[in-house]
């Protein structure tokens, strides 16, 4: 058996949080240094990771004795910076999503990466939840014949904060790119997009030319049709249900009740539900890590890798772009 795979955890908030518990529960896996410019909240994730040191220094990181890989969880304006530093470190890197706000910049870190020969994988970890796992499984079996339609909602409780959307890239980049992922991993590569946003409830989104609110259309190179609801508010919780409709029938991705109770009153009964995305793909983010350190010990393709990385990012700026210059884009002639 190999040696421990040792790991640096760069980025210390809501993500880094959820990753570093499960890192600390791999068998094979040893956080070595948590980072973050931040160090108290490097602080309080090291016992969650459960690390031997902390850092505010990146390059620290990445300089540290025996480190294999790492886990990028800091803000998405950051990522292409450290992707570049930990491939040149010749590092194993494992980034959230998206790599970059714009595509340029994707390019040139991913072509860092290819230059360097490491692993890469993009944190979408929706592939990895049972659901859609199983879905992907059933259309390449082609248990639906022929793909016409998809439909997809993707809706979160609440905005996030100011500081968060400032570097987000706005809801088409930071949000709706898992719907997009989606889409892609279940309908194929899409041809064209049309994309209308609009600001329904949040002053932040307003102030810095965002949207909370956002319905985007598909045309499949396969000749289907798609389209993805967006919002930054839904008052009773996270909401993502993907429906794919076919010749042979539909297949819907929607999460049952948390709890599989019902909770009958006078009022009628009641259902409880993942109330956001922590808890709905709790065991997808455990399933994208372990993938990630199984290819790694064991060999194996990374997946979702460099191409799925640059892909919904192409799809997110053509709905940007069509969200601002009101007309359909084609998703070629985004570069
Ligand atoms: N896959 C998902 O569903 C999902 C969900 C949430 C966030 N994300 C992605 O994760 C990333 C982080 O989001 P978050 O919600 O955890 O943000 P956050 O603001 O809660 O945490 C980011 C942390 O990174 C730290 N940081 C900033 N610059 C750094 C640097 N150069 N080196 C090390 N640490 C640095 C900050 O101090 C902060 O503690 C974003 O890119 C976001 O798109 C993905």
């Amino acid at each position: 058996m190999r040696d421990q795979i040792k790991v640096a955890l760069i980025g210390a908030g809501r993500i880094g949080q959820e990753h570093a518990k499960n890192l600390a529960s791999f068998p094979n896996v040893e956080v070595v240094i948590v980072c973050d410019p931040i160090i108290a909240a490097a602080e309080r994730v090291r016992p969650l990771a459960r690390a031997g040191r902390v850092t505010d220094k990146a390059e620290e990181a990445f300089a540290e004795s025996g480190i294999e890989a790492v886990v990028i969880c800091t803000p998405t304006d950051t990522h292409a910076e450290l992707i570049e530093a930990a491939a040149r470190a010749k590092k194993a890197i494992f980034c959230e999503k998206p790599v970059a706000l714009d595509l340029p910049r994707t390019h040139r870190a991913l072509q860092v990466v290819r230059e360097n020969g490491v692993p890469f994988q993009i944190g979408f970890q929706r592939r990895f939840d049972s659901g859609y796992a199983e879905a992907k499984r059933r259309l390449d079996a082609g248990e639906l014949g022929r793909i016409d339609q998809i439909r997809a909602v993707g809706r979160d409780p609440a905005p996030p904060p100011r500081e968060y959307l400032l570097k987000s890239g706005g809801l088409f980049i930071d949000q709706a790119i898992h719907d997009f992922d989606i889409a892609r991993f279940l309908g194929g590569e899409i041809e064209e997009v049309s994309a209308w946003g609009a600001v329904r409830f949040d002053e932040n989104a307003a102030a810095l030319n965002d949207v909370d609110t956002a319905t985007t259309l598909l045309r499949f190179k396969s000749g289907a049709l798609g389209v993805i609801e967006n919002s930054r508010r839904a008052v009773y919780g996270y909401d993502i249900v993907t429906e794919v409709f076919g010749e042979a029938g539909k297949i819907v991705v929607q999460a049952e009740p948390k709890t599989p109770l019902r909770h009958y009153s006078q009022k009628g009964y009641q259902l409880d539900h993942y109330f956001f995305f922590m808890d709905r793909f709790h065991e997808a983010f455990r399933t994208e890590l372990e993938s990630f350190f199984r290819n790694l010990s064991e060999g194996g393709e990374f997946s979702p890798g460099s191409s799925d990385a640059l892909e919904s990012l192409r799809i997110s700026a053509a709905a940007t772009k069509s969200w601002k210059e009101g007309h359909p884009i084609k998703i070629a002639d985004v570069n």
